[in-house]
């Protein structure tokens, strides 16, 4: 692959995914680079924390009327040091100066049934509990959700045996061989935070014809996303249900975040079909599977993958019972451990959530630990977003901003109203996010054309999304984008 080469003091903005500490970096800015080769500047001055290996063990479930709550607690007084060599070699997590250091993780995130959310006798407390979910911390666990245990372990099994394959194998997939940022992506090749995380990745998106018009350098560069995906055809023998499985997949998780969707329109007091107007009949969504290998010592990779925020609107993920994901308290900066819990998804929101709640919404940030546990572990995070031409206001307007609502008319999915093609207006911008979304005023951006025509339209879904692919993986940048073919 090539050399990219970043201005002096700039690191090409290169992240799926926003790094948190940003409170002093710009848009222009970043910390998820790609590793291939690209030259960066020195990076920022670092600490190392110790943080306890696990906390699952001492996990304990509750029960109550709609919602579980996971009490995860985990060892106090971590230790904090400027030495560059871990006090833990065990479990060790290098991070920046900025980051709050915890001293304890010790945090209630709940567990909400979405057949709870179907029921009209307890719709209400489930929103009300979605409600301070994201406002407090910005995620919570769903279950009864819909997709089977069989579906779930399926796509969990298919991407085993995916990373199980020989390189070679796998290489014949590699990302930069798709203009429409699909396929894989080997170990050590992505950075979040200024740190190489340590996985392997395999990215899909919604299966579809490329768009015959589209003109590198031409034609705005989202409309290249649309696309098909790359699909492990030389090795079917291997993997026979391979694409079915993940297909499938995809098209339940599209239906299980629209739903999800719904309820987050209701617990913001919206009409519930808010976000499903906005997001149209196409939305644009990515999966992502994971694989973290387990590691013997810290010299072989110091973290899974480093702390950020998702970019979009909503993350569903799937994760296996390994352990290592963990969430930060948005109002102390603790870090708890979001541990694997059967038969259940992590619901987190992306970023452009949080700027469309004027912050009312957290973006949770969050890392996955370096795996010392002697296991592989495997993820599966589903990101979704509007369909690439929508336009999307700078915020909701005449937000209730009050911690608690009154849900007790919320509607149900019968009485749902029929969409009347409600003209969303921006509001201008409240809340600095740490990426950039596309500038309203730009239409001359190749990015933006075509979906903004001034700064009362809102901004472009597809330059944003196409902005976070591309600072994630330059490398198909380079490749696709930057000449004519
Ligand atoms: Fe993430």
């Amino acid at each position: 692959m090539s050399e990219i080469h970043a201005p002096a003091g700039i690191v090409i903005p290169t992240f799926v995914e926003i790094p948190f500490n940003s409170t002093s970096s710009s848009s222009s800015t970043s910390t998820t680079t790609s590793a291939s080769k690209i030259i960066t500047p020195a990076s920022s001055s670092s600490s190392t924390i110790a943080t306890p290996t696990s906390a699952l063990a001492a996990a304990t479930l509750s029960s109550k009327a709609s919602s579980t709550t996971i009490t995860t607690a985990t060892a106090s007084a971590i230790p904090t040091t400027n030495a560059t060599a871990p006090t833990n070699p065990t479990a060790a997590v290098a991070t920046t100066t900025t980051d709050k250091v915890a001293t304890k993780a010790n945090e209630k995130v709940k567990v909400l049934s979405l057949q709870d959310f179907d029921n009209p006798a307890t719709r209400p407390r489930f929103l009300a509990d979605m409600r301070e979910s994201l406002i407090d911390l910005g995620t919570f666990y769903i279950k009864d959700h819909g997709i089977t245990t069989e579906m779930t372990a399926g796509a969990m099994k298919s991407v085993q045996d995916y990373f199980a394959l020989p390189l070679e194998e796998k290489k014949k997939m590699l990302i930069c061989n798709s203009r429409h940022f699909r396929g894989y992506k080997l170990i050590g090749e992505e950075f979040t935070n200024n740190q190489v995380d340590h996985r392997e990745q395999l990215q899909f998106g919604p299966e579809q014809s490329a768009l015959p018009s589209f003109v590198p350098t031409q034609s705005p560069d989202y409309q290249g996303l649309q696309g098909p995906n790359q699909w492990p055809a030389s090795t079917l023998e291997l993997l026979p249900a391979f694409q079915p499985h993940i297909i499938e997949f995809m098209h339940q998780l599209e239906t299980l975040s629209h739903r999800l969707m719904e309820a987050v329109a209701l617990s913001l007091g919206q009409s519930a079909h808010y976000f499903r107007d906005l997001f149209g009949d196409t939305p644009y969504y990515r999966l992502k599977a994971a694989k973290y290998p387990s590691v013997k010592n810290t010299k072989a990779a110091t973290i899974g993958c480093g702390a950020h925020k998702d970019t979009g609107f909503l993350t569903v993920l799937l994760q296996d019972m390994v352990g290592g994901l963990q969430g930060q308290i948005p109002a102390t900066g603790e870090w708890m451990d979001t541990r694997p819990v059967p038969e259940t998804f992590i619901v987190t929101m992306g970023e452009a959530m949080e700027r469309m709640t004027g912050g009312l919404y957290q973006a949770t940030v969050h890392r996955v630990l370096n795996n010392m546990s002697g296991q592989d572990r495997y993820s599966i995070p589903f990101f979704f977003d509007p369909s690439l031409d929508t336009r999307v206001p700078h915020q909701i307007e005449n937000l209730d901003r009050s911690a608690r609502l009154d849900f007790s008319n919320a509607q149900t999915r019968k009485e749902l109203p029929k969409a009347d093609g409600e003209k969303f207006c921006g509001l201008g911008i409240t809340t600095q996010g740490n990426l950039s979304f596309p500038d309203a005023s730009a239409s001359s951006s190749r990015h933006a054309t075509a979906c903004v025509d001034d700064e009362e339209e809102g901004w472009s879904s597809g330059a944003h999304v196409f902005e976070t692919v591309h600072r994630c993986h330059p490398e198909v940048y380079a490749r696709w984008y930057t000449h004519e073919e």
